[in-house]
C-alpha cells in the first residue's frame, strides 16, 4: 500500500495571477523557480465544440444494473420516483447527464422490446442474456428478466434526470420490422397508430421523441457474429426507410472492438458499394474499448490478463493508465481508416463502451455479476479518458462509460437502501463543466513518470488534461498520474489574463481509496479559491489526482 503522508495531498494549492499575451513558460521572468511543469492554454487555437453527449452513460439489463441499481420498484421502501431509485435521480441531476444508452450491450440483441411495454402485471419473464454468468446466490430477477423496467420506465428515467434516451435495437434475433415498430411505438404521434395508442394507454400520450438508435451491438461478437461486410448489409437493410415521425433519427452502427482496424475498413468499404450517399445514413460509428490487460505483457488471455480492482501496486496503477491512454491512438487510428472512404468525415465516433474491467470479486454486492468497486485509480483513469475525448471534439460525437451503476466503471453503487457515489461519479460531476465548451489546444510539459515494468524500464507522461472556453470562463482539467510526486505547475493562457478562479481536486493519500456503503465520503473533491498574487499562476497538482480549474478570464 502506498501512502503519501507529508505533502499537500488533498487539494491543489494555487497562487498567482497570470497574464501572458505571449506566454513563454521557460523564459518568463516571473516563473517560480520551484516549478517543474507548465501548462499553456492557447486561446487562439480552438479545436471544436465539446459535445455534451461525450459525457453519456450506459444502463444495460445486466445483473444489478437495472434491478436493485436504477429500478427498485414502485412499492419499494427504498425512496423512489415511480419505481426509479430517488437517490440515483438526485445524484445524476448534478452531473448533467446528456444521454443514456439502454438496454445493452449484449443484452440488446436478445431483447424483444414488446416484452417491456403494456400492463406491468402482464409482462412476460424471459431468460436474461447474462443468465449463464450469474452465481448461484444471485436473485432470480437477475437471471430471469421480469420486464418491469421497459421502454416506458427507461424513458421516464431519462426525463427525470434531464437526459436523452439512446436505444439499442436487436439485430441478431429480431427482424428489421421489429425495429421499425419500436421506433413507431416511441415516436408516432398521439392517436396516430395502434402502437401510439398502446403508449397512451400506459400513460404516455406524447411521443417519446427518441433520436438515437443503435443498430445492434458488437455485431462482430454477441450481436450476431457477423463479418463486417455482412453487418454492413444488415445495417443498410435495418436503416432503410425507417419512418421518422418528424423526429430526426440518428443511427449508430456497431463498430470495432479496440484495435480491429479491419472491422472498420470492411464495414465502410461495403457500405459505400451502394454509393457514398449511404454514409449519410450513419450518425455514429461505435467503438468499444475496455482496459483490462494488467499482465505487463505476459498474456493476451482475457481471463488471465485481468487485474484486481482493489489490490494493486504502483506498477498496476501505471499499467492501467497506459492501457487506457491507448484510447487516443484508437480514436486517431479508426478516424484515419474511416477517412479512407468517408473523406468528408460525415460519420463521427461514438465510444459507447469504455472503462477498466477487472476480474470478479471486488463488488460491494457479491451477487452482482461484473460489479467492481472503483477506486481513485479509476477516477484518474476516467479523468484521463474524458480529457482525451475533449481533445478530439471533431471526431468524438458521443460516448458512454460502461456502466452507470453496479457494473464495471460505475459512477454509483447501490444495494437495497444502500447507495454511494464512487470516485468515478465525482469525476463526471467535475468534468460536466466542459460540456458545450470550445475545446482549446493546450500544451502540457512535465517530467515523465518512469517505472520498472518487471525488470524493463517503462514510462508514462507526467501531466495531461484538456481545456474548454465558455465565454469568459475557462475550464482546465489536469491529471497527475504520478503515485507520489506532486507537480508544481505554472499555468498560462496565451491571449488573456486570469482574474479569479477555483480549483477542485479529487485525490487521497492512499491510491486504493474508494467509497463504499459504509464509507460514502472517503474520496470526494475539495474546492478552493485560486489565490491571485504576483504575475504567475502556480499550482501544486497533488500526486494521483484529477484537478479542475475554473478560471475567469479578463
Ligand atoms: O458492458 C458489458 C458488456 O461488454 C456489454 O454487454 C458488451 O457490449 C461488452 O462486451
Amino acid at each position: 500500500m502506498i501512502r503519501r503522508r507529508d505533502f499537500i495531498r488533498t487539494s491543489v494549492a494555487c497562487a498567482g495571477a497570470l497574464v501572458f499575451a505571449r506566454y513563454s513558460p521557460s523564459a518568463s521572468a516571473e516563473s517560480s523557480s520551484a516549478a517543474d511543469s507548465q501548462i499553456e492554454v492557447l486561446l487562439g487555437e480552438p479545436l471544436g465544440i465539446i459535445s455534451p453527449n461525450i459525457y453519456g452513460h450506459f444502463v444495460e439489463n445486466l445483473s444489478g444494473v437495472v434491478y436493485d441499481g436504477a429500478w427498485v420498484g414502485r412499492n419499494s421502501k427504498v425512496p423512489n420516483v415511480n419505481g426509479i431509485r430517488k437517490e440515483l435521480i438526485d445524484e445524476m441531476k448534478k452531473i448533467k447527464p446528456p444521454v443514456v444508452r439502454f438496454p445493452g450491450g449484449c443484452f440488446a440483441d436478445s431483447y424483444d422490446w414488446r416484452d417491456g411495454v403494456g400492463p406491468v402485471d402482464k409482462r412476460p419473464r424471459r431468460t436474461n442474456f447474462w443468465d449463464g454468468g450469474e452465481i448461484t446466490s444471485a436473485p432470480n430477477h437477475h437471471r430471469y428478466d421480469p420486464n418491469q423496467f421497459g421502454t416506458n420506465e427507461f424513458v421516464q428515467f431519462c426525463k427525470l434526470i434531464g437526459s436523452q434516451p439512446y436505444l439499442a435495437a436487436n439485430v441478431r434475433s429480431l427482424p428489421a420490422e421489429a425495429f421499425y415498430r419500436w421506433v413507431e411505438y416511441c415516436n408516432s404521434p398521439t392517436g396516430s397508430t395502434t402502437l401510439a395508442d398502446l403508449r397512451a394507454e400506459a400513460g404516455y400520450p406524447d411521443p417519446f421523441g427518441v433520436r438515437y438508435w443503435g443498430v445492434g451491438n458488437e455485431a462482430w461478437g454477441c450481436g450476431g457474429n457477423f463479418t463486417p461486410q455482412e453487418y454492413a448489409t444488415e445495417f443498410r437493410r435495418y436503416t432503410a426507410w425507417v419512418p421518422g415521425y418528424k423526429q430526426e433519427l440518428s443511427f449508430v452502427a456497431s463498430g470495432p472492438n479496440s484495435f480491429e482496424w479491419d472491422w472498420t475498413r470492411g464495414f465502410f468499404e461495403e457500405i459505400v458499394r451502394k454509393g457514398k450517399g449511404q454514409l449519410r445514413s450513419i450518425f455514429g460509428w461505435a467503438l468499444h474499448y475496455y482496459s483490462w490487460n494488467l499482465s505487463r505483457g505476459r498474456t493476451q488471455d482475457w481471463d488471465q490478463g485481468k487485474g484486481d480492482a482493489l489490490k494493486f501496486d504502483a506498477i498496476d496503477w501505471y499499467e492501467l493508465l497506459r492501457e487506457g491512454d491507448k484510447m487516443e491512438s484508437l480514436i486517431n487510428g479508426h478516424w484515419q481508416v474511416m477517412g479512407e472512404i468517408d473523406s468528408e468525415h460525415l460519420v463521427k465516433l461514438v465510444i459507447d463502451e469504455w472503462g477498466p474491467w477487472y476480474h470478479p470479486g471486488s463488488g460491494q454486492t457479491a451477487e452482482n455479476q461484473l460489479e467492481q468497486t472503483p477506486t481513485l485509480r479509476d477516477a484518474v483513469f476516467s479523468g484521463m479518458t474524458l480529457d482525451i475525448f475533449n481533445r478530439h471534439p471533431d471526431k468524438v460525437a458521443m460516448a458512454a462509460s460502461a456502466q452507470l451503476i453496479n457494473c464495471l466503471n460505475s459512477l454509483y453503487l447501490a444495494h437495497e437502501d444502500k447507495f454511494c457515489v464512487t470516485p468515478v461519479g465525482h469525476v463526471f460531476q467535475m468534468y460536466s463543466a466542459h460540456q458545450g465548451g470550445h475545446a482549446l489546444r493546450t500544451i502540457f510539459s512535465a517530467p515523465t513518470v518512469n517505472y520498472d515494468r518487471d525488470g524493463k524500464p517503462a514510462s508514462f507522461w507526467g501531466l495531461k488534461g484538456s481545456a474548454s472556453l465558455h465565454d469568459k470562463e475557462l475550464v482546465l482539467t489536469v491529471v497527475n498520474p504520478h503515485v507520489s510526486e506532486a507537480r508544481v505547475t505554472e499555468i498560462g493562457v496565451r491571449g488573456a489574463s486570469i482574474r479569479s478562479g477555483t480549483a477542485t481536486t479529487l485525490t487521497h493519500s492512499d491510491i486504493h481509496a474508494h467509497n463504499s456503503f459504509a464509507g460514502r465520503n472517503v474520496v470526494r473533491p475539495q474546492t478552493k479559491d485560486v489565490e491571485i498574487k504576483g504575475k504567475v499562476l502556480t499550482c501544486t497538482i497533488p500526486p494521483a489526482s484529477v484537478t479542475k480549474l475554473s478560471l475567469t478570464l479578463a
